[in-house]
């Protein structure tokens, strides 16, 4: 297997570089489909590039915006990926709600969740954003967790070790489908889970997206 596509990108810049580059794939995708869809994660890490995509020229009106994962709290919750997303995305683009697509953490009947969210994602994800944590987990897909044999279903409810615990998430077969896929990581802290995701150590949940490209800052890509 080839190595990954790994963009090391200054600290400072890293938010503008990821927003170019999901800018970038969802303009490709534009120039030869009518819609595309861009499915997003929560964490620390991508706030500040999505307030700078928010501030690209594109054809927003041509793009369906998803979800990677979904913390199983209200939208308006301060841990909700959806409120990130609105507060950073939505809301300064002025988004029309029919190109949201939410994972609904509200609900209680989590199996349900799942499956309605799997009934509304595309066959196939165009751009997707992914973040890492420090144990290698990638959307809400944690090491050693059954969740990462699934082959059937594309969104799971899962139980992970980081707050808040439930979680919606899409599963591997869907991240691997998808088109175009970045995986944003930064800082001295996930330098040597970095590495050994970028060696193909597959028991981490990042390294078995083998189709993402990767941009870091120089601390978590070790220089
Ligand atoms: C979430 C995520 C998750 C995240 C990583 C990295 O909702 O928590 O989608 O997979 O991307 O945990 O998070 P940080 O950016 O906070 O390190």
């Amino acid at each position: 297997m080839s190595a990954p596509r790994t963009h090391v990108v200054p600290t400072g810049a890293l938010s503008q570089q990821a927003a170019d580059w999901m800018a970038d794939a969802l303009q490709t995708t534009l120039a030869a489909q009518p819609r595309a869809s861009l499915a997003l994660s929560g964490g620390s890490t991508p706030g500040p590039a999505y307030r700078a995509l928010a501030t690209r020229v594109l054809p927003w009106e041509r793009v369906d915006i998803y979800f990677v994962d979904e913390r199983f709290v209200p939208p308006d919750h301060a841990e909700s990926n959806y409120r990130l997303v609105e507060d950073t995305l939505l809301r300064p683009l002025q988004l029309a709600p029919s190109q949201v697509f939410r994972m609904e953490g509200e609900r209680e009947d989590r199996d349900d969740a799942a499956r309605d969210y799997a009934a509304r994602l595309p066959a196939v994800l165009d751009v997707v954003l992914l973040g890492m944590g420090d144990d290698g987990h990638t959307a809400s897909l944690f090491p050693g967790h059954a969740a990462l044999e699934e082959h059937e279903q594309r969104v799971l409810a899962v139980v992970g070790p980081k707050p808040p615990p439930w979680r919606l998430t899409l599963t591997l077969p869907v991240l691997q489908a998808a088109r175009q896929v970045l995986t944003l990581v930064s800082g001295a802290g996930k330098r040597d889970t970095v590495r050994r995701a970028l060696a193909g150590d597959s028991s981490l949940p990042v390294a078995r997206v083998t189709n993402t490209e990767w941009m870091l800052d120089p601390a978590a890509a070790g220089r």
